[in-house]
């Protein structure tokens, strides 16, 4: 993790600073002095570039604009600073990291000028927690196979938060931390390749979270086959690896009147090669990311456990491997999940919804939760409709649906509402079977798979499915993560507990 500091005043000598700019290039009390000591760069930069205007998301780069000065100067745009929200600021500290890092100055300090611009929503010390948590989380990488280790931040050791008030921001970006440490977990599973990562070695990520106060049960093979999930184990049985099945239980509201927990449910088939129904040669690796539903649930009860979220939420990931082999499940084959259900094994590539079935039993069956969301990288589908820009939302609740909509407007875990419709569900109906694992319509994959779950959800428990199939890998990078595991669905879940279990 980037070490990261507060101060309440800093040398600008060869450091690289940034400096916040709101709409029209309008400049706080830092940036006017960060102007004065750079014999007036920035306001000359802001009036001769003619592109840079503080709109939101924009950055400008100077480089040693004054002898003696700074190394660089980034200049983050904020945008109307009356609607400057917590996520521009987030995004602002993850660009103004970027952008310092990027030019690989001799500068090994980083200063963010983090203030309250005139007009602004939100406090200088709230301002700074944000910048400072977007920073952390771009700062994110992953190098553990380099053997000659790649320099990321040039010479960039630390990051100054520059404030008046030291104190209540270091309380703030503390707590802001505990959620880095949640999406950096995430994002270190999903990162990780399945010859390391395999079933049992994501069970011992969730077990390490009994130092933390969660109380974490794991079942095995047999003990699965004791309450029959042989929907999961079905999945399970080509591979070598054993599977697992575990509940992380928090228990962070003893006096809450509705004592039953809200539950998050995760896919984590650690690989998928489709099994039997192979999947062609060419991206099979991305498959190694098909566990980050499940290492999303884990971050997620990691970060609550961190802060003593004052909530009772259970995480239940069911993990096993998708292989083929001389054990494995056929197609036309038909296993019996706990549910009772009876399913048509159709196409051993659509293997999520069997482990989720079996994992959405036992999350009911054990915990009775008064609501339930699943995580899943569950269609390719899904990336065909919205890209790596939103994951798929089902529901059959309403109002867990308009819940999950704005947190992930806040959080900018963007979801997209899908739908649900009786017909896509009769497309599940098998002649030998409850259910065929995959609908006989070519059509709308992510709508008939979401239909598959709803089969294993007791009627009157709201329930959301996130196919996050798109989200959890990001090609390209974004203002808050860098090229790769993005921990998508962490700041999600989190926030959602915040603003509906601890509100
Ligand atoms: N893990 C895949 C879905 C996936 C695709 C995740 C791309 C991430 C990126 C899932 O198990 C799968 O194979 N789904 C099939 C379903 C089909 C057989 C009905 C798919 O989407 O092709
Ligand atoms: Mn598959
Ligand atoms: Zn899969």
């Amino acid at each position: 993790m980037l070490k990261m500091t507060c101060a309440k005043t800093a040398s600008f000598k060869n450091s690289a600073v940034a400096a916040l700019v709101g709409q029209g290039g309008l400049l706080g009390a830092q940036g006017l002095l960060l102007d004065q000591k750079t014999g007036g760069a920035v306001k000359r930069a802001l009036k001769t570039f003619s592109s840079f205007k503080g709109d939101k998301g924009q950055t400008l780069t100077l480089l040693s604009p004054v002898k003696g000065g700074p190394a660089l100067v980034v200049l983050v745009g904020v945008g109307d600073v009356g609607k400057a929200d917590a996520l521009t600021y987030e995004n602002a500290g993850g660009e103004a990291y970027a952008a310092m890092v990027k030019e690989k100055t001799e500068a090994s300090e980083g200063l963010l000028l983090s203030e309250s611009l005139k007009g602004s929503l939100l406090s200088e010390e709230a301002v700074a927690a944000h910048m400072g948590f977007g920073a952390q989380l771009r700062a994110y990488h992953f190098d553990k196979y380099h053997t000659k280790k790649k320099d990321h931040a040039a010479k960039l050791k630390t990051l100054a938060l520059v404030v008046k008030n030291e104190t209540e921001t270091k309380k703030l970006l503390a707590e802001k931390l505990k959620l880095v440490a949640g999406v950096t977990l995430a994002r270190d599973l999903v990162s990780e390749p399945a010859n390391t990562l395999d079933p049992a070695a994501m069970m011992q990520a969730a077990v390490a979270l009994k130092e933390l106060g969660v109380e974490v049960v794991v079942l095995d093979k047999a003990q699965m086959e004791k309450l029959g999930m042989g929907s999961l184990l079905g999945v399970a049985q080509g591979s070598e690896k054993p599977p697992f099945l575990v509940a992380m239980n928090w228990t962070g509201d003893a006096a809450a009147k509705d004592k039953r927990p809200l539950a998050f449910v995760g896919k984590g088939v650690t690989f998928d090669t489709g099994g039997i129904s192979l999947k062609p040669g060419a991206g099979m690796g991305d498959m190694k990311y098909d566990m980050a539903g499940a290492a999303a649930v884990i971050g997620a009860m990691k970060a609550l456990a961190l802060r003593k979220a004052k909530a009772n939420v259970v995480g239940v990931v069911g993990l096993v491997e998708n292989m083929p082999s001389g054990r494995a499940m056929r197609p036309g084959d038909v296993v019996k999940s706990a549910s009772g259900q009876t399913i048509e094994v159709l196409n051993t590539d659509a293997e999520g919804r069997l482990v989720l079935a079996d994992a959405l039993w036992y999350a009911q069956h054990q915990y009775k939760p008064r609501a339930i969301i699943d995580l899943a990288t569950l269609t390719g589908a899904i990336k065909v409709a919205l890209g790596e820009c939103y994951a798929g939302l089902f529901s059959n609740d309403e109002a867990l649906a308009a819940r999950l909509l704005a947190v992930g407007e806040e959080t900018g875990e963007l979801l997209w509402r899908m739908p649900l419709h009786n017909s896509f569900d009769k497309t599940l109906d098998s002649p030998i079977a409850d259910i065929k694992n995959i609908s006989d319509a070519p059509l709308a994959g992510s709508c008939t798979a979401a239909h598959f779950l709803k089969r294993f959800v007791n009627k009157g428990t709201p329930w959301a499915h996130l196919d996050i199939a798109g989200m959890a890998w990001q090609k390209k990078g974004s203002s808050l993560c860098p090229a790769g595991a993005s921990g998508f669905g962490v700041r999600l879940l989190d926030l959602f507990v915040i603003e509906n279990s601890e509100k």
